[in-house]
């Protein structure tokens, strides 16, 4: 089969592999329809992370089962999935207590796994003709329609980009009513913009400093904050003050809930092309009011192989404002997203019609074009928000 296999720092190249085969009764083999390229496959095409050459990267598919294993119950041959980027057996005391990006099954002697991701297990990614899935019954989601119908580019987003970004408005304690920062335009960020939208947020700002991910945040009914016009920070609280802060509460001028949908690879505002690990994270305690709430759902890696010179490290330790966050009493939540907790309500937001998370997407190509999409996506290039290839 033809897959996306990482050659080198940046640098993809799509090879013929083994094919994807069933290797345990629990497995299923899913052709896949559409695999979305993600900003975590940047911190690998970035020679971040030590992915190794020959790596098939991806984490993103949407399909249809192609072959099943014998212990295989729920799910059938034809039948069209989403499947979960953090891979999970959906019995043990982890994944049953919901926290299913912290399975002990899948990575012996770890906990949590991934497809395609260096350091998160030995599962092949799906940037390719076929994926095997393990733990089938639990891993697969099934989905109506047809392969390539109008949902398709809603439907895969629930494999990572959607699911990540409400799980980031979760983290943040986001409610009806509340005001909301969103650091990072990416997909997730865009996603957890809208998340906290159709959770009935007042205000959602977007702070990035790429005006087509900007223009996109406007699209979807957040307020646009453009870090090259100035200090986040000072921006959020002007309109916060201009739209009319109750008397008695003008201290309260920041947000209750911030997002950093960023993580370490996050860039320094004040010096172009510059990265500052830990820029985020200072913007978001300065902005949070006290007793916020700050949810991390960008990556913070423990092997950083190139760590940035302002304030990086190889171990991923980073000197952050914890005593701001201490004397406000904001409460910090951090990681992966508990898939299996969000995927089908979010599915059904979908099929109701109340969600088109798909209006992220930008860029469809085959996997012929994952060199090129890759590096306009690396580059911010060309308008690449969300690419999807289509094998
Ligand atoms: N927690 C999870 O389970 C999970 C799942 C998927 C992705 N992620 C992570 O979420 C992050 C975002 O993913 P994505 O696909 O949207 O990536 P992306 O690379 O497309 O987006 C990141 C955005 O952050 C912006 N940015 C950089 N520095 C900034 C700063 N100082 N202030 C504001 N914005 C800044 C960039 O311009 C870019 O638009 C990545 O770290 C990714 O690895 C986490
Ligand atoms: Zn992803
Ligand atoms: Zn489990």
């Amino acid at each position: 089969m033809k897959a996306v296999v990482f050659a080198d720092t940046r640098s993809v190249v799509v090879d013929e592999v083994s094919d994807a085969v069933v290797e345990e009764p629990s497995d299923v083999v899913v052709r896949v329809t559409s695999s979305a390229i993600c900003g975590t496959d940047l911190h690998m095409y970035d020679g971040r992370t030590g992915a190794t050459a020959g790596l098939v990267l991806g984490h993103e598919p949407l399909g249809v089962v192609d072959q099943v294993g014998s212990a295989v119950e729920l799910v059938k041959a034809g039948d069209r999935v989403v499947i979960p980027t953090h891979l999970y057996c959906g019995v043990c005391v982890n994944c049953a207590r919901g926290y299913s990006a912290a399975c002990l099954r899948v990575r012996p002697g770890g906990f949590g796994a991934a497809y395609g991701y260096a350091g998160m297990g030995p599962y092949r990614g799906a940037q390719a003709e076929l994926l095997r899935v393990p733990f089938a019954d639990a891993n697969c989601i099934p989905v109506p329609g047809e392969p390539g119908d109008d949902r398709e580019d809603d439907f895969v987003l629930l494999a990572d980009a959607f699911v990540t970004g409400w799980h980031a408005t979760e983290l943040a304690a986001v409610r009806a009513g509340c005001t909301v920062a969103v650091f990072g335009a990416g997909a997730v960020g865009l996603l957890a913009a809208y998340s906290a939208l159709l959770k009935g947020a007042a205000e959602v700002y977007v702070v990035d400093g790429v005006p087509e991910r900007l223009d996109k945040a406007g699209e979807l009914g957040a307020t646009p904050v453009d870090y090259r016009a100035g200090d986040p920070v000072d921006q959020i609280r002007q309109f916060r003050r201009k739209a009319g802060l109750p008397i008695g509460e003008e201290a309260m001028d920041g947000v209750h809930n911030g997002i950093d949908a960023v993580g370490f690879q996050a860039h320094d505002r004040t010096e172009a092309g510059v990265e500052k690990p830990t820029q985020v994270i200072e913007d978001l305690a300065r902005l949070i009011n006290p007793t916020g709430h700050l949810g991390i759902a960008g990556v913070y890696a423990e092997k950083d192989l190139h760590p940035a010179a302002a304030g990086g490290h190889r171990d991923g330790s980073l000197t952050v404002p914890w005593a701001t966050f201490f004397s406000k009493g904001i409460s910090v939540n951090f990681g992966r997203t508990h898939d299996r907790r969000y995927t089908t309500l979010l599915r059904d937001l979908v099929v109701a019609g109340r969600a088109r998370p798909g209006v992220i997407i930008t860029h469809h190509g085959h996997l012929d074009d994952a060199a090129a999409l890759y590096q306009q996506f690396d580059q911010r290039a060309n308008g690449v928000i969300k690419a999807v290839l289509c094998p």
